[in-house]
């Protein structure tokens, strides 16, 4: 696989940023890091989540199943959110997509795969729960990000306390509108709700790694890297985590530095 990057550009003891020469290369990049892992401990939890930016990592993990026996039977999975309400048998929930991108295209065991309950009955209880079940799994190994145009990571909106659990949420109308394009109905059709990881759940996880691809995700980026870290910016919390690296295409880094 060609990876043709720049030189890192912004290393910290912490934090690295690698600029890919596309988007492709940058999912190469996060796959191959999900394969080192598996192959050093086949029992690894990782932490994944949905969206299109994560969907070129499980292509790439799919190419590494097929062509070099990447095997992924022991792993572990636990999804970031869901949303709150949907019928999980919709193609929109994340359920399904999680079932058909992750759990049986990279051949998880279905039983090792979890994500947030959005159609229970008590969110509170079910939030608690998730916590519960991430931490008697030993905590994720590695966790893999996106980040919304307003700088969300999982559902966790501008306001979102860094140190937030698992929880409901409301999602803004802004994030409504950039997912109205998985469904059929538009805008409407978006659920106002998602149970999500919070910040804090996520930075428990011992390695994180977050992709962004294109313009539109820029601001959000150059904020994250290089403004202030508060609950104003939800991926800024990341820059006080001691192991993650964003991998960017050239759009989505052209707002840094
Ligand atoms: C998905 C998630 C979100 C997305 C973000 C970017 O599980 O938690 O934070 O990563 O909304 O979405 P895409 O990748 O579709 O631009």
């Amino acid at each position: 696989m060609t990876t043709t990057t720049t030189a890192p550009v912004h290393t910290s003891s912490s934090l690295r940023v690698v600029v890919a020469a596309d988007a492709e290369s940058a999912a190469g990049m996060a796959a191959e890091r999900i394969s080192a892992l598996i192959r050093s401990r086949p029992t690894a939890v990782l932490g994944v989540a949905t969206g299109s930016t994560p969907s070129p990592v499980y292509r790439a993990l799919q190419t590494l199943r097929r062509t070099e026996g990447l095997d992924l039977s022991q792993a572990s999975a636990f999804a970031l959110d869901e949303y709150v309400g949907i019928d999980p048998r919709r193609p929109q929930s994340y359920r399904s997509v999680i079932d058909g991108e992750v759990t049986r295209s990279l051949g998880l065991d279905p039983l090792r795969v979890a994500i947030p309950d959005g159609s229970a009955p008590d969110l509170v209880e079910a939030a608690h729960a998730y916590e519960e079940s991430i931490r008697s799994a030993g905590g994720v190994d590695l966790q893999i990000l996106g980040i919304g145009h307003n700088g969300h990571i999982g559902f966790n909106e501008p306001g979102s306390a860094h140190d937030s659990l698992t929880r409901a949420v409301d999602l803004t109308p802004e994030t409504r509108r950039a997912n109205a394009r998985f469904f059929d109905g538009g805008i409407d059709d978006v659920p106002t709700q998602a149970l999500t990881q919070g910040i804090g759940t996520i930075l428990r996880a011992r390695e994180i790694v977050l992709l962004a691809f294109g313009s539109g995700k820029a601001e959000a980026v150059a904020r994250a890297l290089e403004g202030s870290i508060d609950r104003s910016s939800p991926a800024s919390a990341l820059r006080r985590h001691q192991a993650v690296t964003i991998l960017l295409d050239k759009a989505a880094a052209s707002m840094v530095g």
